[in-house]
């Protein structure tokens, strides 16, 4: 049952029938002679972040190819999940999710809204320290802000101290090492990508299909898809809305990015009648 939930299209079904009759479990799918290079070129990103390096970018020549490489290394079922399309298919969309994210694009802007991808480094006026003093577990230090940096925008006390445990810094009295080293700024964007947040799945097993939506996830539409990474994000602000333009500019950028990587985008790309978590 399950088995048939991994797979968005019927080639990834064929190789399953391989691997299955290897008898080879969901773990040891994880290839470790894919590296993600060979999914994604220097070209390829290239070709997917047109304007990250443009003089009107904030990050210009901070978000390296090599530095997302290296990154990923530390996440090593990060594209190398499921067959060649689950893999392409998990990769564009972490790609479009931190587009958006980070996005310098505009409707009439240059190659159109989605080649500004990975424009911004930090949030540029933020409302608050994103302090959550109620979190006992990730108290905030003095005079630090917990603001949106990096790829996925790292926010909140409760994010930063647990994101720094896992990749070895210390990400409550130190935060803004998020803006200063690009590796570990892609870092926390995997981190966030890979990691589940009870009662949240992980981005990274929902865009595999290895999650199995529960009793509660289906009765709010919660399928799996794009929508629901969405959802994981930021639904609470925007998910459960129709036509919301964040959730627009979301699908926009995974659209462009599928057509570039030659693949589908698999069902659900919206949130617009899923409950938020
Ligand atoms: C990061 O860089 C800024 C200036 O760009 C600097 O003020 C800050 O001290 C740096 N932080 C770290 C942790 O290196
Ligand atoms: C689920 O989606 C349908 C439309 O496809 C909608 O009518 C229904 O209200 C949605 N349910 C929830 C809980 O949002």
């Amino acid at each position: 049952m399950a088995l048939f939930s991994f797979s968005f299209s019927s080639f990834c079904l064929t190789i399953f029938v391989i691997y299955s009759s290897l008898s080879l479990s969901a773990e040891s799918r994880v290839s470790p002679i894919a590296p993600i290079s060979s999914l994604i070129s220097k070209t390829l990103f290239d070709s997917i972040f047109l304007h990250k390096d443009d003089n009107a970018c904030p990050a210009r020549n901070f978000y390296t190819y090599e530095s997302f490489v290296e990154a990923t290394s530390s996440f090593p079922a990060f594209g190398s999940t499921g067959c060649s399309a689950t893999r392409k298919r998990e990769v564009a969309a972490f790609l479009a999710q931190i587009s958006h994210e980070t996005t310098g694009g505009w409707a009439t802007a240059p190659d159109g809204p989605y080649a500004w991808g990975l424009c911004f480094k930090e949030e540029v006026s933020p409302q608050s320290d994103y302090c959550d003093s109620s979190n006992k577990e990730w108290p905030c230090y003095p005079g630090k802000s917990y603001k949106g940096r990096g790829p996925i925008q790292l926010s909140w006390n409760y994010n930063y101290g647990p994101a720094g445990k896992a990749l070895g810094f210390d990400g409550l009295k130190n935060p803004d090492i998020v803006s200063n080293n690009s590796v570990i700024a892609f870092k926390t964007a995997l981190w966030f990508w890979m990691t589940e947040q009870k009662p949240k799945p992980s981005c990274h097993n929902v865009m595999v299909g290895n999650y199995v939506p529960t009793a509660s996830d289906r009765a709010a539409n919660r399928t799996l898809g794009f929508g629901l990474v969405t959802n994981i994000i930021n639904g609470g602000l925007e998910c459960g809305v129709p036509d919301d333009a964040r959730v627009n500019d979301r699908i926009g950028y995974f659209q462009r990015y599928a057509k570039l990587f030659n693949v589908d985008t698999g069902p659900n790309l919206d949130c617009a009648y899923q409950k938020s978590f």
